[in-house]
């Protein structure tokens, strides 16, 4: 490691222990560091309004940070164990190509600020991207929920055949799990959408800063006002991500969960597109539904990195280098749960019925509840009309059609709601 910006003369440093402060850390910080240097910009230029820097010198780091961006993005640039971490990467450049000049972009702020906003403007764009899928995500089912109102399936509770349903109610189903889930990944953007950057190590710094100006430059809805809490709030802003990434993950596996029932010889409904599924080694008459699998698994690493990083923050108040273990996580939870969310708009797209399996799935006794509510409204006290409907010799076969005509969601005549669903996803869609 070559440069460490905190080194004192006299004090010796250790290869292993330096290795092991660092971990993967150099490595995670490559998702991070086009922000870190954006963040470096805006800095910058709030020195520029304070007096820090002349214009000339702001123009010099615009210039070498704009080269650096350029050389990271082509491989020119590779963030590895020279580094400490990305934020000295950053300053060793600066330094490296300007000198005194560079050396001053560290005036006012702290590795404990720079991290946490580049944290947060990491986490805006992939909510942004959360909330973009589970938008797609919904308006396929939405599409799909209308032209297969009338396709007849088996409803399950508890995997038992219990009431006719059909394909256009599994997926309004989700289409509305979706839109929440839009929803949720939107506010919590909106949430953690506040500046850090200006609170230095935790305790704000001896400058006036221009705080206004970097939380306008980097597109901040506000600035965080108490450093302390600028602090405090790394971890549980990573928290919220993962809960509202999580919702969709939570909806994205049971959907996974589904379809490799549907897919099985016993239930037939679905036939997976070909892409879908990979062979066996030994078995050459398989086909698995491994894509569905994965997909189904990635909710257990968005889980694990929420448990990981909740269990860091047992800490007291202040920066502790503890919070560092948090990053691993949160990228591979990211990197994993977008990976299977990214792939499901085409999956649903792609899905085929197999209309003749889910009919002749449908039986005589899943009429039974319709038969007690109908007899109820022909004056029958419930309870009782629900002891006649029992009776298997009362059971016929029925017109899944009629049931679902009869079956409302919204409270009046529009059966599935697909109208207030549309309006929902209407109003959230982004312009
Ligand atoms: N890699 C460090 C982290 O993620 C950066 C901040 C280091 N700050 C410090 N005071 N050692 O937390």
């Amino acid at each position: 490691m070559s440069n460490l910006l905190w080194r004192k003369q006299g004090i010796a440093v250790d290869a292993d222990i330096q290795r092991f402060l660092a971990g993967d850390d150099i490595i995670l910080d490559r998702e991070f560091m086009r922000f870190d240097i954006q963040a470096s910009r805006a800095h910058a230029e709030g020195l520029h309004r304070i007096g820090i820097l002349s214009a000339d010198e702001l123009t010099a780091i615009g210039r070498e940070l704009d080269l650096l961006a350029d050389d990271f993005q082509h491989g020119d640039f590779v963030l590895d164990e020279r580094y400490e971490d990305m934020h000295s990467a950053i300053e060793d450049r600066l330094t490296e190509r300007l000198g005194d000049i560079g050396k001053k972009i560290h005036t006012g702020r702290s590795r404990n600020d720079q991290v946490l906003v580049a944290t947060r403007l990491w986490l805006k764009a992939k909510l942004d991207e959360t909330a973009a899928l589970c938008r797609e995500i919904a308006g396929i089912a939405l599409t799909r929920a209308e032209a297969e109102s009338d396709l007849p399936m088996p409803g399950y509770t508890h995997l038992q055949r219990a009431v006719v349903s059909s394909a256009g109610m599994w997926w309004a189903g989700w289409a509305e799990a979706f839109i929440d889930n839009a929803l949720r990944a939107h506010a919590t953007g909106d949430w953690l959408d506040a500046n850090p950057l200006g609170t230095a190590a935790g305790y704000g710094v001896n400058l006036p800063l221009d705080r206004e100006h970097t939380t306008a430059a980097l597109g901040f809805a506000r600035m965080q006002v108490s450093p302390l809490y600028a602090q405090l709030s790394r971890g549980k802003f990573e928290l919220a991500a993962l809960e509202a990434l999580g919702g969709a993950m939570l909806d994205l596996r049971r959907i996974a969960w589904d379809l490799s029932l549907f897919t099985t010889a016993e239930f037939g409904f679905v036939e997976l597109p070909a892409q879908y599924t990979t062979g066996s080694s030994i078995m050459p008459n398989k086909r698995n539904p491994d894509v569905i699998e994965l997909m189904r698994a990635a909710y257990a690493s968005v889980a694990a990195a929420r448990t990981e990083i909740e269990q860091l923050l047992s800490l007291p108040s202040g920066y502790h280098r503890d919070l560092q273990f948090g990053k691993g996580g949160l990228v591979h939870g990211f990197t994993r749960g977008l990976g299977a969310l990214r792939l499901l708009p085409a999956l649903l797209d792609a899905l085929e019925w197999n209309p003749k399996a889910m009919r002749s799935a449908l039986e005589p006794s899943m009429y039974a509840t319709d038969l007690a509510v109908d007899l109820a409204r022909q004056g029958l006290p419930f309870r009782d009309a629900y002891r006649e409907a029992a009776k298997p010799e009362r059971w016929a076969e029925g017109d899944p059609a009629a049931s679902l005509a009869a079956r409302v969601s919204t409270g009046g005549a529009a059966r599935l709601g697909l109208d207030v669903l549309k309006a929902r996803l209407r109003s959230i869609a982004k312009d």
